[in-house]
């Protein structure tokens, strides 16, 4: 028998909760309409760029880029020059680990922030012979129909909407063959009142405020598994759809095709 993943009589695509359709009520009060101050066009732009020194910081600490670009080496593994799209890059770690793994793959880098673009177009990214850094916004990207084999969206699909999320899935999976997801994994609503003090505060302390207040938000949008179908559903194109975590980060990959033969 098969779940059915859309959207509830009473939520719309709009109010779709973070936690899927069958979310409980302690689920539904455990998330919010805020925006992270990355998302805010009121927010002096250097608070946004030390939210994204921040999270490089993080990236490489705790070997998120490694782990990252693993995750999208697998999906590519059969293919000798894989072409890949980085959307909302950030600072272009990940991009930057696939490029030094990889002597072939052809990287994509881009972000809807143009201030995070140029920062990346100006680094090593920007002259890499393998890289092209430019904007993109993952709810309409300009590319044709499967100009490439994998796009990645690495801790950001939370910061969309649910209508929006929902043309990001409808996009990635036209222009490439699969969409790889990585974002921070929604916590059960029992563990995440004791969680989220003790995550804010060791973030406080090292990254300071906009990082740990960006932290707090990412951690109460984040979709879980069943929200992440709901959303493919709502794209009225037959997604497959194939869910790991590590209890860290939530990973999917979708795809418009047969998962086991794209
Ligand atoms: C939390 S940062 C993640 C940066 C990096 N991927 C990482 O893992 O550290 C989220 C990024 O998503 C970008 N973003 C937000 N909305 C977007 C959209 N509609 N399309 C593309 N990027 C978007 C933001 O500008 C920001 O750089």
């Amino acid at each position: 028998m098969h779940e059915d993943h859309r959207v509830s009589a009473t939520d719309t695509i709009d109010t779709l909760p973070r936690g899927g359709p069958a979310a409980s009520w302690l689920d539904r009060q455990l998330e919010t309409e805020r925006l992270e101050f990355l998302d805010r066009d009121d927010v002096d732009d250097r608070v946004k760029r030390s939210v994204v020194r921040a999270l490089e910081h993080i990236c490489t600490k705790f070997r998120y880029n490694e782990k990252f670009a693993q995750l999208a080496m697998q999906e590519v593994a059969d293919i000798p020059r894989p072409r890949i799209l980085e959307l909302g890059a950030g600072h272009g770690g990940f991009s930057r680990e696939l490029l030094e793994r990889h002597p072939d793959v052809e990287v994509t880098v881009t972000d809807i922030d143009p201030a995070s673009v140029d920062d990346m177009a100006a680094g090593d990214l920007g002259s890499h012979p393998r890289a092209v850094v430019r904007v993109e916004d993952a709810t309409s990207i300009n590319a044709p129909d499967q100009a490439y084999d994998l796009v990645v969206f690495a801790q950001s699909f939370h910061h969309l909407p649910p209508r929006a999320a929902a043309a990001a899935i409808a996009e990635a999976t036209r222009v490439a063959k699969k969409f790889l997801i990585v974002d921070v994994l929604r916590q059960s609503p029992i563990v995440q009142p004791l969680r989220l003090p003790l995550i804010s505060a060791v973030i406080l302390l090292g990254q300071g405020y906009p990082t740990a207040h960006d932290w707090l938000i990412s951690e109460l949008r984040a979709y879980s598994p069943s929200a992440l179908q709901a959303l493919a559903a709502h794209t009225e194109t037959d997604i497959a759809t194939r869910f790991s975590n590590d209890r860290i980060h939530q990973v999917a990959v979708m795809s418009r095709g047969d998962l086991d033969k794209v």
